[in-house]
Order: structure tokens, then C-alpha cells, then sequence
């Protein structure tokens, strides 16, 4: 369990969050009954045996024996950490991530003030942009290209004025400070005459993380030629300590935040881009940082949707990027996910696009889009002879190591099959038919569980934990020594401080202790009977414990009376425990059952 989530928000969490929506955006459901099926994602296998339920908030593969709540399914399936799987779930439905105070969510203090820095930055920058003398050109220059004011307020738009300390002089009167806008790649550290700003006189467009963190700076020249024009049209933060250009989608907090439940993403060029489409209504757009699209970038981009649609310009370096785009594209496509690309014409880059023809005509080019297959081929076969055999022959020498990038052996068969069509071969010089498995875990066997008493109480909680605040009946359970009886213990008392706790949020509750596994194959012990059926069985089986129980202890101090060992507390426990006893018996003379 972390310390740094508070237990309540997870709770929280895993009782908002639908394990059938989690799992289904990602593998292809089928309604079976009260459950869904589909081909189990965590091995090969050919009929499902992947079972989602939604009233326990579980899934289990029969096949694999991979199992667990919507939380673990992301950690599994999208290989995220704990901490990065909850913040996954949370923005899903629209909740916020609440760290404890005191504990600094980063290990790292230092990582702690550069967010702090960057953030103050960029509220100093926001504020000149408002208010230093010569922002007058920098608001032209946005005028000029058309922002509006919400959008720049929207996206967090700066001015950083012209002069080499503007920062320094903010922020950096002493050394400890002035290394850390040096770490923050704020400030540059050696000049003729010292540290110097790094951005003057430049439109600045922060950089969030996914967290909503300002994380780095885009600066872009003012087009004007100003006092200190020069170097590059956009100069950007350097690599830090909390910025990975490889890593970062621009404008991708904003897409996830506005979007109720996000569709897909439309992978662009330039910053600008990503605010000009937002501005005219296609908030969904995000842009990588000046780099090509990374496998990271990938990964992140299939975990927040199943569609991509990468728009570049027509010209040679658009093409360019969309080639390098697809390369890092082929080893996360697996079935479900999708790529598409578009290509706009000569000249004209979305911003430009967007404002001429407006949302509705944007949003159409994407039927023209291209599939990543399409994409491919045409590009591979575009100077080829394809009726000559040494077309063909290229054709298949150039695929071949693109298509053995993609691991998933599914959607390689049919790139191979489409490639064996196109070049006029046998299929089998393709490489086998029969996937190779990947690294796989081994199919478990689960023994099957005897049951007792204390598991069958348990099973009935942890699927049903809403019967725990129908019971009419308290029992007195003793923590004595008996195998579950401890957990059985805490299961009783946490429902019944907390009754609205579901399946999930109490396996969760248990996330890697000792009990995890004991847990996971008690919430799949098949039970029988409805709603009401299971209430008695719950009620008689707990009754039923706490008198073995009670038998048991009173067995107990009645050896230490007999030893004379016992103490107070003992004796007036011994005591109570007799006449529940009494009390018990003659109910049940009276009641008749
Ligand atoms: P573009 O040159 O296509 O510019 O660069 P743009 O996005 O259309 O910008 P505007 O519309 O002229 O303002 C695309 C992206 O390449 C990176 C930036 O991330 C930019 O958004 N780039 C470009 C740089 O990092 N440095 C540069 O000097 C130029
Ligand atoms: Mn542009």
C-alpha cells in the first residue's frame, strides 16, 4: 500500500471506475451472460478465455490465470506503475490525484522545487505578457496569427520581455536559486558576463506534463524583427531533469482534460498547430517537442486512445516525419489499435488549414486519411515495377524487416498476408504461419480451493461486500489462530466503518501483501444462490465461527483457569463469552430454528 495516494481517494476510485469500460477500450468485449469474454491479451490463444465481470470489478483468464481489478489490468496491460495507473484511471473519470502533504510525491526534493520554479516562470511570463511595456508586439503578433485571448489564457501564453536578467533578476538573487533556473534550463549558466535568461524577447508556450505540471518552454521569435531577433524561430527548453522531449506530447493534458471521454488523437507538427485546431474546436490535437514521434510517444498515445491520426504536410518533410512516425508506430500495433495518415496539401500546415475551411471540413479529410498498411505498402511499391518479378522481389526485401517489428503475432499475419498478395508469393516465405508465442507467462493451473468456513465467509464478502451492512446479525469473531480468520477480521471491520466498498477497492486494499493471491482465488470460488441466498449463508456461516470460536477460547481460558494463569481481563472475557453462550442456546429453543 502507498503512502502517498490517501487509501480513501483509491476507494474512491476503484468504486467510479467500471473495470468493463477500462478493459474494453483496449480489448474487444463480448457480453457472455452476466460477464464479458474476449481473447485473453496475456497469451496466445485462439477462443476466449478472458472473462471480465462487472459486479465484482475483477477479471480472470482461465487459460493464463492472469487476474485482478481495473487498476492492475492497466499496470499489466499498458506496463505502468502503480502511482502512473491510478492517475491513468483518475483522469478517466474526471477525478484529481490528491498527494498527501508533508510526503513529497517526488523522492526527490529537488525535483519539488524545479516544478515550483518552472510554475512561477511561468506565471511571470504570463504577466508580462499582460502588462511589460513592449508586450504590445507580442500581443500584435498573437493578433495577427488570430488567437484569441481565452485560447491564450487556455494555454498558458507568455511574453518573455527583451533583456538578458529578466529572470535572474525575478528569481535568482542568490546561488541557490540561480542554479536552479540553471537546472531548469531557464538560464544559460556561462556568458561573456555570466548567467543570462535563456528566452528574451519571444512568445513563451509553456510545456505541461500529463499531470498538468509546467514542465518546459517553447519560445518563439515575435516575427517583427525586434531589438534581439535572431537565432531559431522556436527555441526550446534543453533536456532536464523533469523534461524528456522523447517522451512529452504537447497539448496533451489539455486534450485529456477538455475531451469527455477522448475518441482519438491527431498527432501534429508545431505548437500552434495543437492551439490553432483547439481554437477552432478540434481540442484533440497534441504535437511532439521538435523530434520525430517516439516509441514513447506511442505508448502514451495508445494509452489515453485506440486511434491516432498523424497529419503532416504534404511537402518532402512531412513525408519525412510521417515515415519515421510509422517505423515507431509498427511495434505497438496490436488489434484494436488503430494508425491513420493524413497529408495535407503543399504549403499549408493545420494551423493554416484550419482557419481557411474550419472544423467540419478539417474533420472530413480524415476519411482520406490513410491506414497504416496502406501507408506503408504504397510507400514501399512507389517506385517499384510491380509487374516485374524484381519489383516484387524489392517489394518483399523492404517489408519483411518493417513487418517483423510488430510483436503482436495477429496483426503481423495480416500485414503478411497482404504483403504475400501483393508481391504474387506463397505465403509460407513469409516467415511461420503459427505465431511464435512471445515471452509469455506460463499457464498456471490454479489448485482448487477446499472449502471451509473462513473461505467461504471470505468469498462471500470480498463478491458481495454490500451484504456485509445487510447482515442482521453481528457476530463476535475472535481473532484466534486460524488460517484467514485475521483477514476474515479485517474484512468485517473495514465494511463495516466503510459499507459501500466494492470488490475492487477492497482487493486493492491488499495490493501486494501476503494475502493478494489468496484474495484474487477466493473472488473467482464459485458461489451459488442469489442475493438473499447468499445473505443466510453468510449469516449462518459466521455465526457458526464465532461459536467454534468462542468454543475454542473458552477451551482456552479455561485451561489457564485451570492453570491459574489467568488475569482480569481474561476471566471477565470468559465470563461474557459464556453467557453469549447461554443467551445463544436458549434463542434458539425459543426460536425453533
Ligand atoms: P514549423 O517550422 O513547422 O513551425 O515547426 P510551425 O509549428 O508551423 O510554427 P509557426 O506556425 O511558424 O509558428 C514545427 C515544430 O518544430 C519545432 C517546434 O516544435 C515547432 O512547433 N521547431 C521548429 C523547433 O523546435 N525549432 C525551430 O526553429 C523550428
Ligand atoms: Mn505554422
Amino acid at each position: 500500500m502507498t503512502g502517498r495516494i490517501p487509501q480513501a481517494f483509491i476507494d474512491e476510485l476503484m468504486n467510479r471506475v467500471d473495470i468493463v469500460d477500462v478493459i474494453d477500450s483496449r480489448v474487444q468485449l463480448k457480453k457472455a451472460g452476466h460477464e464479458y469474454k474476449a481473447c485473453c491479451p496475456f497469451h496466445n490463444e485462439k477462443t476466449p478465455s478472458f472473462t471480465v465481470s462487472p459486479g465484482k470489478q475483477f477479471y480472470h483468464c482461465f487459460g493464463c490465470g492472469a487476474h485482478g481489478t481495473a487498476l492492475g489490468f492497466l499496470m499489466e496491460y499498458e506496463h505502468l506503475g502503480f502511482v502512473e495507473a491510478i492517475e491513468d484511471l483518475a483522469s478517466q473519470v474526471g477525478m484529481e490525484v490528491p498527494y498527501e502533504q508533508g510526503q513529497s510525491h517526488s523522492v526527490n526534493p529537488e525535483l519539488g522545487r524545479l516544478y515550483d520554479i518552472l510554475e512561477q516562470a511561468s506565471h511571470f511570463f504570463q504577466q508580462q505578457l499582460r502588462s511589460h511595456p513592449q508586450a504590445g508586439q507580442a500581443v500584435d503578433y498573437l493578433k495577427g496569427r488570430d488567437f484569441s485571448g481565452e485560447i491564450a489564457a487556455r494555454y498558458g501564453f507568455g511574453y518573455a520581455p527583451p533583456g538578458w536578467n529578466n529572470l535572474i533578476d525575478q528569481f535568482g538573487k542568490d546561488p541557490a536559486s540561480l542554479k536552479l533556473l540553471i537546472t531548469a534550463g531557464l538560464v544559460i549558466e556561462q556568458g561573456r558576463n555570466g548567467p543570462y535568461d535563456r528566452f528574451r524577447n519571444r512568445i513563451m508556450i509553456p510545456i505541461l506534463d500529463r499531470r498538468g505540471r509546467t514542465i518546459a518552454f517553447g519560445g518563439r521569435q515575435l516575427e517583427s524583427e525586434g531589438a534581439d531577433a535572431g537565432g531559431p524561430k522556436y527555441l526550446n527548453s534543453p533536456e532536464t531533469p523533469v523534461f524528456h522531449k522523447g517522451r512529452e506530447l504537447y497539448g496533451l493534458y489539455q486534450a485529456r482534460k477538455r475531451g469527455s471521454r477522448l475518441q482519438r488523437l491527431l498527432v501534429v507538427e508545431g505548437y500552434l498547430d495543437v492551439v490553432a485546431l483547439a481554437q477552432h474546436g478540434i481540442d484533440y490535437a497534441v504535437a511532439t517537442l521538435g523530434t520525430a514521434t517516439t516509441a514513447e510517444h506511442l505508448e502514451v498515445i495508445y494509452r489515453t486512445v485506440r486511434e491516432v491520426i498523424f497529419c503532416f504536410d504534404g511537402d518532402r518533410a512531412g513525408r519525412a516525419a510521417a515515415w519515421r512516425a510509422l517505423e515507431n508506430a509498427l511495434p505497438a500495433q496490436r488489434e484494436g489499435r488503430e494508425a491513420r495518415f493524413l497529408f495535407l496539401p503543399e504549403g499549408e500546415d493545420p494551423d493554416t488549414m484550419v482557419r481557411g475551411e474550419g472544423k467540419d471540413a478539417f474533420e472530413a479529410r480524415y476519411q482520406e486519411a490513410q491506414p497504416l498498411s496502406a501507408y506503408l505498402f504504397d510507400t514501399l511499391m512507389q517506385d517499384l515495377d510491380m509487374t516485374s518479378v524484381d519489383g516484387r522481389a524489392r517489394l518483399v526485401s523492404t517489408a519483411k524487416p518493417l513487418l517483423e517489428k510488430i510483436p503482436d503475432p495477429v496483426y503481423r499475419q495480416m500485414m503478411q498476408d497482404q504483403l504475400a498478395e501483393l508481391a504474387h508469393i506463397n505465403r509460407s516465405h513469409l516467415g511461420s504461419e503459427i505465431p511464435e508465442p512471445q515471452a509469455q507467462r506460463p499457464a498456471r493451473r490454479q489448485s482448487p480451493l477446499t472449502r471451509t468456513p473462513v473461505r467461504l465467509a471470505i468469498a462471500i464478502i470480498l463478491q458481495h461486500p454490500e451484504l456485509v451492512g445487510q447482515l442482521t446479525n453481528r457476530p463476535v469473531l475472535t481473532d484466534i489462530e486460524r488460517p484467514g480468520m485475521d483477514l476474515l477480521c479485517q474484512l468485517l471491520e473495514i465494511l463495516g466503518q466503510d459499507p459501500h466498498l466494492n470488490s475492487a477497492a477492497l482487493l486493492e486494499r491488499w495490493r501486494d501483501s501476503d494475502y493478494t493471491s489468496h484474495m484474487h482465488k477466493l473472488t473467482q470460488m464459485e458461489l451459488f444462490g442469489d442475493q438473499q441466498g447468499l445473505l443466510a449463508e453468510l449469516q449462518d456461516t459466521l455465526d457458526r465461527l464465532s461459536r467454534t470460536t468462542a468454543d475454542q477460547r473458552i477451551d482456552e481460558l479455561y485451561e489457564k483457569i485451570l492453570q491459574q494463569t489467568i488475569n482480569e481481563i481474561e476471566l471477565s472475557e470468559y465470563n461474557q463469552i459464556l453467557a453469549q453462550k447461554k443467551q445463544h442456546q436458549s434463542s434458539n429453543k425459543s426460536g425453533g430454528n
